[in-house]
């Protein structure tokens, strides 16, 4: 089987690719702007093994990904690519908006003429699956129940705004012109090969830096973590069994605070890499004002996918934890990678 996987240079993309490749599902076709966010090195081994192409492009450049299909007649599209960070949305939604909608928006219509003149038995297995967010519900009471696939879509950040405009292009292109999409609705991701801007890795390479570990608002809004491998899992069962047309909510069922959290991972770094001085790394937290629009709590009703597609997650927080911060302990080469140029001007305007 041949899948398009956008975003394939990023963080989930890259988790899903090696994934794919390493259990030998098929060959995968990667397409990818390599912005700040990619690093072709996440693809390094499976470039390798010839069963994974890399493609520098645009999904906003209809033509390209056009031509990309006629070249390689994937069977299922895959779609990661989006600009996936809330602060730099709220710094700068120009990106967001051309990316996560417009982009959208281009890749679908290439997808829909290449599918519309498939033969009709492949045209009834192809699959394109839309990877997006629990940020689309917006924010929750700390009492409300989790969020259903039912739940009003309400986002509050201009990231969260972009996703649900491209989760409601998605549901059209269904309705309209009958391409069988899948949408996923996940919470936050965390494991190897995330970028440093986002908490975790943040947090983990801050504290090694002896750098203040910045906090926003009070620390108690809360996320629902899930380890990237299982969100990959997810993706591949609903790929595979989904039904067209449906939204599948994908959750770890782990709510957490951010400062639990943050103390959490200056636990497993006090044992795995303690402070030459033998103080904790949790005297490095610093509370800093807080994002703009900042949503309390996210949580995700994952019953759906559990009860219909048999899937839920394998990997406790708390192993998860230790697996990532040792990840990162274990690869400063791939850290100093990405801690250079684009990265390095933007986190140092922040702190
Ligand atoms: P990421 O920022 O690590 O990777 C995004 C990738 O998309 C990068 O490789 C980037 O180069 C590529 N890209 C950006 N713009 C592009 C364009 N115009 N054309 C082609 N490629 C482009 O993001 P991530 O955290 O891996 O998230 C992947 C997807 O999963 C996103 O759609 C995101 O909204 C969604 N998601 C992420 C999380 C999470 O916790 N990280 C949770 C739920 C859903
Ligand atoms: O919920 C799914 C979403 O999770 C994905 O759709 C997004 O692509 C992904 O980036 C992530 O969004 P968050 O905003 O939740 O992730 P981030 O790592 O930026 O922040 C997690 C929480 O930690 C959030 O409440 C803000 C807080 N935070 C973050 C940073 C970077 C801090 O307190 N300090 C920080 O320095």
């Amino acid at each position: 089987m041949t899948i398009l996987v956008t975003g394939g240079a990023g963080f989930i993309g890259s988790n899903f690719v090696r994934e794919w490749i390493g259990s030998g599902r098929g060959r995968v076709v990667v397409l990818d702007r390599l912005t700040y966010a990619a690093n072709p090195a996440n693809l390094e081994g499976v470039i390798a093994s010839g069963l994974c192409v890399l493609v520098r492009g645009d999904i906003a450049d209809q033509a390209c990904v056009a031509s990309l299909l006629q070249k390689y007649q994937p069977e299922a599209i895959v779609h990661f690519a989006a600009e996936s960070h809330v602060d730099r949305s709220i710094h700068g939604p120009d990106d967001f908006i051309q990316t996560n909608i417009v982009g959208t928006y281009r890749l679908l219509e290439a997808v829909r003429g290449y599918w519309s003149a498939l033969p009709s038995s492949v045209q009834a297995a192809f699959r394109f699956l839309h990877v997006s967010t629990d940020e689309v519900y917006g924010s929750l009471a700390v009492d409300a129940p989790p969020s259903t696939e039912l739940a009003t879509y309400a986002p509050n950040s201009p990231y969260a705004a972009s996703k649900a405009a491209s989760d409601h292009l998605v549901r059209a292109w269904r309705e309209t012109y009958g391409l069988p999409v899948l949408t996923t609705n996940c919470s936050n991701n965390y494991g190897p090969f995330q970028h440093p801007e986002k908490l975790m890795p943040l947090m983990i390479l801050n504290a090694l830096a002896r750098k203040p570990l910045p906090v926003y608002g009070d620390g108690q809004n809360i996320r629902d973590w899930l380890y990237v491998g299982d969100h990959c899992e997810a993706i591949r069962r609903v790929l595979a069994q989904g039904r067209p047309g449906e939204t599948y909510n994908i959750g770890g069922d782990s709510e957490q605070t951010n400062l639990d959290v943050v103390r959490q991972i200056c636990a497993v770094l006090d044992e795995l890499s303690p402070r030459a001085d033998g103080r904790s790394y949790a005297e490095q937290i610093t509370f800093v004002a807080d994002r703009p629009g900042h949503d309390r709590r996210y949580a995700i009703d994952a019953r759906k996918v559990r009860e219909e597609l048999g899937w839920a997650p394998a990997q406790a927080f708390s192993s998860g934890l230790r697996k990532t911060v040792g990840w990162y302990l274990e690869h400063p080469e791939w850290v100093s990678q990405v801690v250079n140029g684009e990265y390095r001007r933007w986190s140092d305007q922040q702190y």
